[in-house]
């Protein structure tokens, strides 16, 4: 968790920094901090809250000079507070650094330091890093510095963060040495940004977006010199190596809010081009085999899967429950299991498993930690992930990138459709390499598919009907979402987005299943959303909803054209008709909207609800 940045350049660091934090803090907000050096002076303003309030301090006590780190904060160790904020120092407040990670050895160092005379400031686990540096520097140099201290500084990092157990990415700064920065990356992601006169370490690119595009991602295990003009590249063992530079596609201007009043709603708007952009050139035409030539999943390979294993987290993890019966409806069997639950699966995998790791981050940690146990059974693994040079699309076998843009919302919207677009061309692959899918069908699908951004734009136009549907239920405490098969995921991802922003308790259930317990805690005046848009088990589930009325609660469904007349009473939410395979799809959109109405009538957070981040890079 938690969102570090470097600059070293030309401007005003404060504001480089303070802007950059804002865009990063979606990797959490409980507390955050900057240093800059002037010279050889650190000036360090920390505070417990948002980036907003650590700018208006930084105003009202200014910080000069060009260089400088900071961090947004989730906290692990020690509660959200000034003293735990980064970044930390050594004793002498010579030594300052912040870090996204878990030192998981942090209390057998910390001992060590406490013998040699170290005096702790915080209860964090990173502070320890600061300190084993400082030692390392102090046993080169003594009290007295060298004229060439750049070797010193590097030297004691490299030896410090060979000593580390757990994960990194970490940017640090000596105030001995002001013209240089040094970040290192272990399980954590780290981006070089690479400008004129200026140059960036940071979480992610949208924190340097605004001023470079050209980035380096470092892998784990690598070294990163900074300095204004050049940055140099090593390994842990102090070996320099070259790195590649990349071009980043996105704009700045696609992390702003861009006229809406908050991120989440601009992104559920920017949806039918999410699903848009990730279908592009991977559908027609069908004889060109389109996935094998972009991310070289050859027909060998395919045809020789035996099963599907799908791993995700939250919201990706319900996009791979509508995997599930994607595949499954090619011919292919899948499971899909919580990449936190993964561990007694990895035993039923093999080669001839093809492992599906689903992250919109492509930095979760329960799902790289499963991907590992997964490549360890000598699975195949393919990623489906948002972002380009994330640690998940580099331990995998092929990426396949949904092309959403950057989400700040911390709730997911447009990167799960993404996902699921991702997962309707994926499918398409299987079943055409397999042969379950011939060419008449293959086209219909095909047509159906990309009618879909059209028909999401068309479920927006009509959200003030959703939205005073929301509004007349906002003061509700309990939602129940029900539907059946392939919408059943959708079902809990309704429930997902409202627990998620309004903090009210919302379940997903299947349809099918609320007579063997949840209809016993319907009472009158219960809100009940249930899917009933076309379906094979349509009848059922207009049999669910009356099972639910007869017992007080208050009915709002989401219908077609066709189902509409099914659906006896209640609120009616109409969604455009499509094939019962796509309909997760523009099932999702009503249901997203209807939460994010529920809770800005309840005047939640809903960028940055309590308790949640975007990425979780703890497991
Ligand atoms: C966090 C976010 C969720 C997200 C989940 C998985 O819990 O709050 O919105 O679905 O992580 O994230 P990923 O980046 O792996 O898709």
């Amino acid at each position: 968790m938690c969102g570090i940045f470097g600059y070293i350049g030309v401007k005003n660091a404060a504001d480089v920094l303070v802007g950059g934090l804002k865009r990063l803090e979606y990797r959490g907000y409980d507390s955050c901090g900057v240093t800059v050096a002037s010279r050889e002076k650190l000036g360090t303003r920390r505070v417990s809250g948002r980036v907003e309030t650590l700018e208006k301090d930084i105003v009202k006590h200014p910080l000069k000079g060009q260089v400088g780190i900071a961090h947004t904060r989730w906290a692990t160790h020690g509660v959200p507070s000034e003293e735990n904020a980064h970044p930390h120092t050594d004793c002498r407040n010579e030594l300052v650094l912040v870090h996204n990670g878990i030192v998981e050895n942090y209390l057998e160092i910390k001992e060590r330091m406490l013998a040699k005379g170290h005096r702790f400031k915080s209860d964090t686990d990173t502070e320890v890093i600061a300190h084993l540096i400082e030692e390392r520097i102090k046993e080169k140099i003594g009290e007295k510095a060298p004229p060439f201290l750049e070797p010193v500084f590097f030297e004691a990092f490299r030896k410090s963060v060979n000593e580390i157990a757990g994960s990194f990415s970490l940017c640090v700064m000596w105030s001995r040495c002001p013209s240089m920065l040094l970040s290192a990356k272990m399980h954590s992601p780290l981006i070089v940004g690479l400008g004129k006169e200026e140059n960036f370490v940071a979480s992610d690119v949208s924190a340097f977006l605004k001023f470079t595009k050209k980035a380096v991602f470092m892998d784990d295990g690598e070294i990163a010199s900074v300095k204004k003009d050049s940055v140099d590249y090593f390994d842990f063992k102090g070996k320099k190596i070259t790195k590649k530079n990349s071009v980043i596609q996105w704009d700045s201007s696609m992390s702003e809010k861009g006229g809406y009043s908050h991120f989440m709603l601009k992104e559920i708007h920017e949806q039918s081009e999410a699903v848009e952009n990730t279908i592009r050139g991977r559908l027609l035409p069908l004889e060109k085999n389109n996935l094998d030539r972009e991310i070289g999943l050859k027909a060998d390979v395919v045809k020789g899967i035996d099963r599907i294993q799908i791993i995700a987290c939250g919201t990706a993890y319900h996009a791979g429950m509508v995997a599930r019966y994607v595949f499954e409806n090619f011919g292919l069997p899948t499971s899909c299991d919580l990449a936190s639950e993964f561990s007694d699966r990895a035993k039923i995998i093999d080669k001839s498993t093809l492992v599906v790791a689903i992250s919109q981050s492509g930095e979760t940690a329960d799902t790289l930690y499963a991907v590992g146990e997964a490549k360890q059974a000598q699975a195949k693994i393919l990623a489906i992930t948002n972002t380009v040079g994330s640690s998940l699309a580099r331990k995998a076998d092929f990426t396949l990138h949904t092309h959403c843009g950057p989400e700040i919302g911390v709730a997911s919207t447009k990167a799960f459709l993404g996902q699921l677009a991702a997962i309707y061309a994926l499918g398409l692959h299987f079943a055409i390499t397999r042969g379950k899918l011939l060419y008449p069908d293959a086209k219909e699908y095909i047509g159906e598919l990309l009618k879909i951004p059209r028909l999401i734009d068309e479920i927006l136009e009509e959200k003030d009907s959703i939205k005073k549907i929301a509004n007349d239920y906002s003061s509700s405490e309990h939602f129940l979402f029900i539907a059946r098969h392939i919408n059943y995921p959708i079902a809990l991802e309704g429930a997902l987005k409202i627990k998620e922003i309004s903090y009210v308790h919302a379940e997903g259930y299947a349809a099918g299943e609320m007579k063997h317990g949840p209809i016993a805690i319907i009472s009158e005046g219960m809100p009940v959303i249930a899917i009933a848009t076309n379906g094979r088990a349509m009848k059922l589930v207009a049999g669910n909803i009356e099972e639910a009325r007869a017992r007080g609660a208050e009915i709002i469904s989401l219908v077609d054209g066709e189902t509409e007349k099914l659906v006896k009473a209640g609120r009616k939410i109409l969604v455009p008709r499509t094939i019962e395979l796509l309909s997760p799809i523009l099932n999702t959109i009503p249901l997203q909207l209807f939460a994010f109405y529920v809770a800005l009538n309840k005047g939640c957070d809903i960028d940055k609800p309590r308790n949640l981040a975007k990425s979780v890079t703890v497991r």
